[in-house]
Parts: C-alpha cells; structure tokens; sequence
C-alpha cells in the first residue's frame, strides 16, 4: 500500500499492533497517535503545509489512507473487546459464592477390619486367596462334605442361578455362595500343599435383615494344610490372632461345635470386652463372646481334593468381619454397617460427612 512509504515505517508497525492492543492501552495509543495536538499522525499531517508541491504528492495519499486505517482498525478493536466484556458479564458468574465442599475419603468399618485381620495372618505367613462369589452347590456344598439334605444346610439357604429349576445336574448347579469355605477347594485343587491362605469375600444366606443378621456379609477363610499340623496349631494360632487384633489380656475358650468339612469342630469365644467376662445384654449375660468356627480339616475333604490324609493334615476357620467390627466399635446393630450413611461411617474411619 501507498504509506508503506520508508519514512511511514514505524507507524505502519504500531498499525499492525492495534487489533492485540489490551483495553487498557487502546485509548492511550489512538491519543498518541491521532491526538489532535501532538498525535504522530496528526503532526505529520500538519506538516504538509509546509512541504513542497511534489512532496505533497508524494506523501499527502498515503498519511490520508493511512489515517483512515488508523481509524478502522481502532474502532474495530474497541468493538471486540466490549463483545468479550458482554460475554463474561452474560456467563454471571457470582464470584461471592461459597465454594463447594470438599471431601475427605475413608474405608468402610468393615474393610478396616478385614485389613488389619489379613495383616495379622500375613505376618504368620499366610497369603490372600480369592474366590467367586457364584459357586457351584459342588463347591460350596458337596466337596465340602455335606451330605445331600444334611439339617446342616439349613443354615446356608441361598438364591440359585441359571435357568430352569435351579439350572443345571446337581453338582453343576450355580448358587450365591453362602460360606467362603468353597475356596479351601479352590485352593487345593489348584497344586500341591503346603497351604496357608486366608481368603476374605462376600457370602449370601437367605437371612431376615435384623439387629444381628443380613442376607448378605463378609467372611474371612483361613485354611493351613501341611505335613504334621495338629490342633495345637489352630489353638496357638487363632489365639495368637486373638490377642494381637483384641488385646494381649484377651481371654479365649474353645466348645465344641459341627461343621461337616472339619473333624473335630469347634467354637472360638473372646472374653466379653464391654463387662470383661461379668456377663452383660452384649454377651446375653454369659461374659463371652463367639467370634469364629474352627476344626481340623475333615479326611473325607482331603481326600476330595487327592490329598493322602494318612501325610497331610490342617486346620481351617471362618469368622464374621461385620460381627467382630459390631464387637470393635461397639455397635448394636449390624444394619448400621450398611447403608453408607456418612455421619455414622465417618465417626469410625475418618474423613469428612
Ligand atoms: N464356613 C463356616 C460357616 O460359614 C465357618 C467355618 C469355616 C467353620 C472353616 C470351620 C472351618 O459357618
């Protein structure tokens, strides 16, 4: 273009800065430029007058256009940035709004208490198993020594899977596991002892949801399988487990008991920590408390799963993490483990309601 004359070089450049210029400097720049008085452009201008008739020619067209460029481009910058303006304005935004809260995660009771149970059996030597929470009724039942329509199955009452009747022959039947046990199948069939596995998942029973049952709740397995295990070596254990989780004054006592897939069976009770053994509504007045079932691995399971009985021998045991943190935390109602209500929650694990 014309004013791209050499001498019209620096104002060609401040030219082409217009359309960046912040709001703020544009009002400042178009006075320096085309301020009536001491404006560049203006005074270049006015000096036409007193140039001669040839350099008027020369330079008269291109400070005119170039005054005129000067113009458009000011006043299509002023235009953009008053639409930018607009456009902030209409998002209305309220900067005096209180900022949304943030949150503090924490674990469930009940995980808490699963953790620090494996830890302890970690530092015995014992790995995590897992297994499926649909089973198969030969898994969850038979291999584990039930016989067909043993009372014993009363207690286990759960929803079947698959399609007509149940789905499937007996044996292959899909049900909603209602023990962990399944899993010491799981683990022994899956290579040679020795074991030592404790497995912790969710079980299902058909079970009202009150005070102290629900359909659905955690388990912790433990299976040890080994050459010359005795029940020395469950007592010593589960009462090692027992005082380091409750404390090392932690009374324990062992009844009697029957599961189909341990020989002998037993019961394993805490002294009452709420009346420390003088019998209160917590321990229904007897000053203990159950907290796991126990035995030694029944033969007929070993020898489900190949295992020579005569060489191999164990023990196993389950207990109710929900139970145990009802007994940690002093709850009077296991629906309170469910629900997720943060108030509750957060006055056990932490974190923010
Ligand atoms: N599976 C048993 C139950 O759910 C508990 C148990 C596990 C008992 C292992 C003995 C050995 O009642």
């Amino acid at each position: 273009m014309s004013y791209e004359h050499p001498s019209l070089a620096p104002l060609a450049a401040r030219l082409a800065a217009v359309p960046t210029l912040p709001a703020d400097a544009l009002d400042a720049e178009e006075i320096a430029v085309m301020g009536r008085k001491q404006g560049e452009l203006t005074l270049l201008l006015k000096s036409l007058a007193t140039l001669s008739i040839e350099e008027k020619r020369a330079m008269g067209g291109a400070l005119n256009q170039l005054k005129q460029a000067f113009d458009a481009a000011f006043a299509a910058r002023r235009a953009e940035l008053a639409a930018t303006a607009a456009a902030v304005e209409a998002r209305q935004v309220d900067l005096t709004m209180p900022a949304r809260q943030s949150w503090t995660g924490t674990r469930h009771p009940v995980t808490l208490v699963v953790d620090e149970i494996v830890e302890i059996f970690r530092g015995l030597g014992f790995t995590v198993a897992l297994g499926p929470e649909v089973e198969t009724d030969a898994l969850n039942f038979t291999m584990l020594n039930f016989p067909p329509d043993h009372p014993a199955m009363d207690m286990h009452d759960t929803l079947y899977l698959g399609g007509e009747g149940g789905g499937g022959q007996v044996g292959e039947r899909l049900l909603l596991r209602t023990h962990t046990s399944p899993v010491q199948i799981r683990v022994m069939q899956d290579g040679p002892p020795p074991y030592r596995v404790v497995i912790p998942g969710m079980v299902y029973r058909n079970d009202a949801f009150d005070p102290s049952h629900a359909p659905a709740f955690s388990q912790i397995e433990g299976l040890a399988v080994d050459e010359g295990i005795t029940f020395v070596d469950l007592k010593a254990t589960l009462t090692h487990f027992a005082r380091r989780f409750l404390g090392p004054d932690t009374r324990v006592r062992f009844r009697p008991s029957f599961f189909p897939f341990t020989e002998p069976s037993a019961e394993m009770d805490v002294g009452c920590r709420l009346c420390d053994g003088a019998g209160c509504p917590a321990c229904k007045g007897t000053g203990w408390m159950e907290i796991l079932g126990c035995g030694m691995v029944h033969e007929q399971v070993l020898r489900n799963v190949g295992l020579d009985p005569e060489r191999w021998t164990g023990f196993a045991f389950g207990m109710g993490p929900q139970r145990i943190a009802m007994q940690r935390y002093g709850l009077p109602d296991i629906r309170l483990l469910y629900g997720g209500d943060m108030r509750f929650l957060t006055q056990v694990g932490g974190g923010t309601p």
